[in-house]
């Protein structure tokens, strides 16, 4: 297989980037990959399976369950469990953190919190949806790992990652050292690099907003909206609007393309509606590693206090005169 590099080599020959290269990030992120390729197979073939609709639970966010949020929570769960690197599982769809038998787990350094299936409104419908994982080295050196071992600011993160299941299946992720994206070749069932040190256009054309809020947004966003919607020609302006409904896809391509993403707080959603832990840090962190930025409007995501697992957060993430331009206008309006 001249010329393609699989996420497995891939790995490997940049362990020695890594602060703790025994292996064991490697393994980790393996295991994730692995998992990522069995929920890729049941979201290609879910309108074949008993695999679509919901549940017919609500989980702690009160949202009501979809078989894939479950079945894709489930793969996670047993791939970072066996694999024996990972010491807590940290999942939307638990209200705790999911601890690893301590047999398992007993060398295990690192607390993995994930949203194993983003987007989930898009399922039943056929359009993109995805897995945003989260890494940690656990903080507490004896006996077991603790929720504060979780609890960490996003600075401290040791990886973070995307996968989306689109018109291709592609896993996105960073150790700190830039950001590399991998495309799922399904005759060979591997991850092959296919984007390598992914960069975010410092400017943008996309805006990416559930306008449908637009009354109970900040004065400043309903600002912003305006100026993306001006006729200007020098700074291309109309913008186009742009809105999966999954946070992975409309983060994906304005990494691709240049955008901003935008999730506000909204009179439903007093604090935002995207989680911290599992969507907001991560996404954060490989935003930032591609040259971008990520703020709540006002400050930085990834310095933001972690207080509870499922806190949530108003997101201003993109390209980065984007983005500053959108906390020019919080900052004056809001
Ligand atoms: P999840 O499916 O993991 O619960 O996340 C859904 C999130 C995110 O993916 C998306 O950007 C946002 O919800 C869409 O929210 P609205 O439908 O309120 O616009
Ligand atoms: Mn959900
Ligand atoms: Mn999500
Ligand atoms: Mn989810």
């Amino acid at each position: 297989m001249s010329g393609i590099l699989t996420l497995g080599q891939f790995i490997i020959e940049k362990q020695s980037d890594f602060p703790y290269a025994k292996g064991e990030l490697s393994r980790l992120l393996r295991d994730i990959g692995i998992a990522a390729k069995i929920v890729n197979r049941e979201v290609n073939k879910a309108g074949l399976m008993d695999i679509l609709g919901e549940v017919g639970t609500i989980n702690i966010q009160g949202e009501n369950q979809k078989k894939l949020d479950v079945f894709a929570n489930e793969q996670f769960i047993s791939a970072l469990t066996s694999g024996g690197e990972c010491c807590i599982v940290a999942s939307e769809e638990n209200d705790e953190f999911v601890p690893i038998d301590a047999e398992v787990s007993k060398n295990a350094r690192y607390i993995v919190a994930i949203d194993p299936l983003d987007g989930s409104s898009n399922i039943d419908v056929n359009v993109a949806v995805g897995t945003i994982f989260s890494i940690y080295r656990r903080k507490s050196t004896d006996g077991k790992a603790t929720l504060e071992d979780v609890l960490q600011q996003g600075t401290e993160q040791v990886a973070a990652g995307y996968v989306i299941y689109g018109s291709s299946t592609m896993l996105v992720y960073t150790t700190g050292k830039g950001v590399n994206g991998f495309t799922l070749d399904p005759s060979i069932g591997e991850f092959c690099l296919s984007h390598p040190n992914m960069k975010i256009p410092t400017d943008g054309t996309i805006y990416s907003i559930n306008e449908g809020n637009y009354v109970h947004f900040p004065d400043g966003v309903k600002k912003y909206l305006k100026y993306c919607q001006i006729e200007d020609e020098q700074t291309s302006r109309p913008y186009t609007s742009r809105y999966i409904g999954s946070m992975v896809a409309d983060i994906h391509r304005n990494m691709i393309k240049g955008g901003i993403f935008i999730y506000p707080t909204t009179s439903s959603a007093p604090n935002g509606k995207l989680r911290l832990v599992y969507e907001c840090n991560p996404m954060a962190f490989i935003i930032e590693q591609a040259g971008g930025r990520a703020t709540d409007g006002y400050n930085r995501i990834l310095d933001q206090q972690v207080t509870s697992l499922h806190q949530r957060s108003a997101i201003f993430i993109g390209s980065k005169n984007m983005v500053l331009k959108a906390e020019e206008l919080m900052q004056q309006y809001s």
